[in-house]
């Protein structure tokens, strides 16, 4: 027990460090840059011991490429699927790569970006997802060109390109077969290129990955295509390094005990939400006692899940949800007028500082 009012997201330095380790062990091995996802996790009060091992930041929109630029500092590359005027004009102040989502917005913004590094992402109609929602191969898929003939034709106005292919990938193989289709397919295009980016989705982070084969693999494909290689983590910087702690509410009962927390699946986790999956439970441990835990918005399915613990949850008892933050602090929402959780952070040296905390004004301010 801290003493915070709950619900907060808790950040931890010390699991986070250990993330970071890896990712410097691969910039070091493999000879990689790698710039973290800011789609998956923008929470800025821990960059600045993210900095210290990452290259900079990949945004998904003017409003990331800012906070990257203002926040995190180092490089910063822009990618959008679509890109408007303005947003260009913006862009243009903060970014060192644009990274356009296709030929045609290449075509409509290349003036107004001459002089930056400009990228094109290239779907190489393979992918690894575990998931339907999030392949970036399937079918009528929007995500970046595949036409090589059409991709050479405007290959000079290019210095690189980026692959995003994989989600939640932790098969070396699968991505090894997946590469040596991308040097195949496009080998001809990365001989006229410096950088290419290997996009994200890759488990390197978790336990039991063979990061020595890893780097191996990648500084073999750098130097037979002569680029240099970049990755851009979002989930593999942040797994396992936060927890949403919350405190039991009420304990009704149907057919099962559920215990109903002062948090909510769709509005603090929703992620888990939109690909049915259930996270786990941090504390309390394992045990013998059956509870569904589920959130206190108005949503039928608003469930956490059905966990077997050591303690009957009771009014007053504390529940943290392992693994919070990425895609759930930068989708969190007001559903409900639910209180949105604080950011409270572990530091190194084991203090814990609440960073922010939210209330009604912030809740009026998010609409008029
Ligand atoms: C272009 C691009 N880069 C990087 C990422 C980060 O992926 P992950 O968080 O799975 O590492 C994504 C995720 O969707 C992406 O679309």
């Amino acid at each position: 027990m801290t003493g915070l009012s709950t619900p907060y997201y808790l950040l931890d330095e010390t699991r986070l460090r250990r993330n970071l380790e890896i990712i410097q062990q691969v910039r070091q091995t493999a000879g990689a840059k790698v710039v973290l996802a800011l789609k998956c996790f923008s929470t800025w009060c821990v960059f600045p011991l993210m900095r210290e091992y990452l290259d900079g930041t990949t945004s998904s929109s003017l409003l990331e490429a800012r906070l990257g630029h203002e926040q995190f500092g180092k490089e910063v590359h822009a990618f959008s699927v679509g890109f408007s005027r303005q947003d260009i004009l913006g862009v243009r102040e903060f970014a060192d790569k644009v990274i356009f989502n296709s030929i045609s917005q290449l075509r409509q913004h290349v003036d107004e970006v001459r002089g930056l590094k400009l990228g094109l992402r290239v779907n190489p109609g393979v992918s690894c997802s575990h998931y339907d929602l999030a392949d970036p191969a399937r079918r009528y898929s929007r995500l970046g060109v595949s036409d090589l003939g059409a991709i050479m034709a405007v290959a000079p106005l290019l210095s690189g390109v980026m692959f995003h292919f994989n989600c939640e990938n932790d098969d070396l193989e699968n991505l090894r077969r997946n590469l040596e289709h991308i040097s195949q397919a496009y080998g001809t295009l990365l001989a006229r290129l410096e950088w290419v980016s290997l996009g994200g989705g890759l488990a390197f982070t978790k336990p039991g990955y063979p990061v020595t084969a890893f780097c191996t693999l990648l500084r073999d494909f750098a130097s037979r295509h002569h680029v240099q290689v970049y990755l851009e983590p979002g989930e593999a910087a942040i797994t396992h390094t936060a927890e949403l702690v919350t405190t039991v509410l009420d304990v009704v009962q149907n057919e099962i005990p559920i215990a109903i927390v002062d948090a909510s699946v769709e509005a603090h986790l929703l992620d888990h939400l939109i690909y049915r999956t259930q996270p786990q439970v941090a504390a309390p441990g394992p045990g013998p006692h059956q509870v569904m835990i589920a959130g206190r918005s108005c949503l039928a399915g608003d469930v956490f899940g059905t966990f077997a613990l050591d303690t009957v949850l009771q009014p007053d008892c504390e529940v943290r949800i392992a693994d919070a933050a990425g895609y759930s602090m930068v989708k969190k929402n007001w559903f409900n007028g639910l209180p949105m959780p604080s950011i409270c952070v572990r530091r190194l040296d084991g203090r814990v500082e609440t960073v922010r905390t939210f209330g009604y004004e912030d809740y009026v301010a998010s609409l008029s």
